[in-house]
């Protein structure tokens, strides 16, 4: 962080995970920041910024806390904000905030606005129907002889997308969505599409409304055991960069998805400000989006950010200030490995207040840094707070050697029923 003064900036961070863990991380890195908050943060966050008693989605208290402590720029983590609107409530009171407006971040909000927005301007994506009434989303699955995936239209938490192998489970998932309503409201309407077959990737990206820069690629690993099996989880881990994303891949998703669709929106009167992650699957016919997330990866971000050389805070004034275009930014080209370490039981029931030991072993080895997703301190020890506990994250020249170095430093760390995977970008091995 620089000097304080008034040509630096003060910062505030909202979220509370390894991903805000991350960003807090790399922006304090910055020469232009002098003062770094963080709303309402964890246990690892407190070690680098002042922590603000605010929740990510109480957008008023936010607001006045931006207001009354003079905030330069904000930058925000989680989605939930984000859909409520939180970039527009900050603008219309003259704060900088990077993020997307709420009819922007809609693109996550409803995945039936996003459908529709694709299919308006060309970008490809599976073939899907919209239903408001369970008796004819009931019909339509009773009629059709193809896989079907049925996505509830609003936000739920990463758990709204059931992958139908049989009509019956597709006619529970519908039910569970829009009679039980386990997603509340955004079950109220779903989406119903063929479901595409091939490898899996993604791309994240930041957008000014018009230029956009990728940012380096990266792959999660989304399943809770090992070869991936288990049940799906926020993320078990994550490495960069991807080698499924060829560059001639990603060109390609650039080109048919990425500027398709921030030129689509601009001209539909949306200019797309922030982070845009496309969730692609590489069919046959080629990449096609099956989602769209407004905000970095979580855990994407933890394996990304230590490649990256440029200043983050730059990157975000320059995408509020439309200027992106000519950018260049710069990557170490070694790779990162992000390992989570998660509590017994996670993404099922599990205990908290667990002590947390070997964090400074593990924190003082060479091109190790532990992010932190849920702890908190009590004095001078670390506790568990959380599903996902930390993120054990490496560099190395080439991915196996970021593997070894990541393990290691993993295994120095122990807590009460600590589960995490052992197989962190093997995928990648397999596929150079
Ligand atoms: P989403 O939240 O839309 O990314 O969905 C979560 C996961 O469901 C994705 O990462 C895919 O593995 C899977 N998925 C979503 N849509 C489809 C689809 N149309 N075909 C096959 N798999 C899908
Ligand atoms: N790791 C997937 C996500 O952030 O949505």
């Amino acid at each position: 962080m620089g000097e304080e003064g008034s040509d630096f900036v003060k910062v505030l961070v909202i979220g509370s995970g390894g991903r805000e863990h991350a960003m807090c991380w790399k922006i304090a890195q910055s020469e232009k920041v002098d003062s770094l908050f963080c709303a309402p943060g964890n246990g690892g966050i407190s070690r680098i910024a002042k922590l603000v008693d605010i929740k990510a989605g109480d957008i008023n208290g936010l607001l006045k806390f931006a207001r009354s402590n003079s905030i330069d720029l904000t930058a925000v983590g989680p989605e939930v904000a984000l859909v409520k609107g939180i970039v527009d409530s900050f603008q219309k009171e003259g704060l900088r905030i990077f993020g997307p407006s709420g009819r922007a971040a809609m693109l996550e909000g409803s995945k039936i606005f996003a459908k529709q927005t694709m299919k308006r301007w060309g970008v490809p994506t599976a073939d899907f129907q919209v239903f408001s009434d369970h008796k004819d989303a009931e019909k339509y699955i009773e009629q059709s002889n193809f896989s079907l995936v049925v996505k509830a239209d609003g936000l739920a938490a990463g758990k709204g997308v059931t992958v139908c192998r049989t009509k019956d489970e597709a006619l529970c998932a519908v039910k569970e969505a829009m009679i039980d309503k386990i997603f509340g409201a955004s079950g109220d309407n779903v989406l119903i599409e063929e479901c595409l077959e091939g490898e899996e990737a993604s791309i994240i990206v930041i957008s000014d409304g018009e230029a956009v820069v990728p940012l380096a690629t990266s792959q999660d690993h989304k399943r809770a055991l090992d070869g991936d099996n288990g049940p799906n989880t926020g993320g078990m881990g994550a490495y960069s960069p991807a080698p499924v994303v060829t560059p001639e891949l990603e060109r390609r998703i650039m080109d048919e998805v990425i500027y398709p669709l921030v030129g689509g929106m601009a001209k539909d009167g949306i200019r797309y400000k922030g982070v845009l992650y496309a969730g692609i699957m590489v069919t046959d016919e080629g990449p096609k989006v099956l989602e769209f997330n407004v905000r970095f990866g979580d855990p994407e971000t933890q394996a990304i950010f230590p490649r990256l050389k440029s200043d983050l805070v730059e990157l975000m004034e320059r995408a509020i200030d439309g200027d992106l275009k000519g950018i260049t930014v710069s990557w170490d080209k070694r790779s990162c490995v992000c390992v989570v370490m998660a509590s017994g039981g996670y993404p099922g029931k599990y205990e908290k207040e667990k002590e947390i030991t070997g964090l400074d072993a593990a924190g003082k080895m060479k091109d190790i840094v532990v992010f932190h997703a849920a702890t908190r301190q009590s004095r001078g020890r670390y506790m568990t707070s959380g599903g996902r506990v930390l993120g054990v994250t490496g560099l190395g020249d080439g991915i196996e050697a970021a593997i070894k170095n990541t393990y290691k430093a993993a295994s120095k760390i122990k807590f009460d029923k600590m589960h995490f995977r052992k197989d962190i970008a093997k995928r990648a091995l397999v596929m150079r």
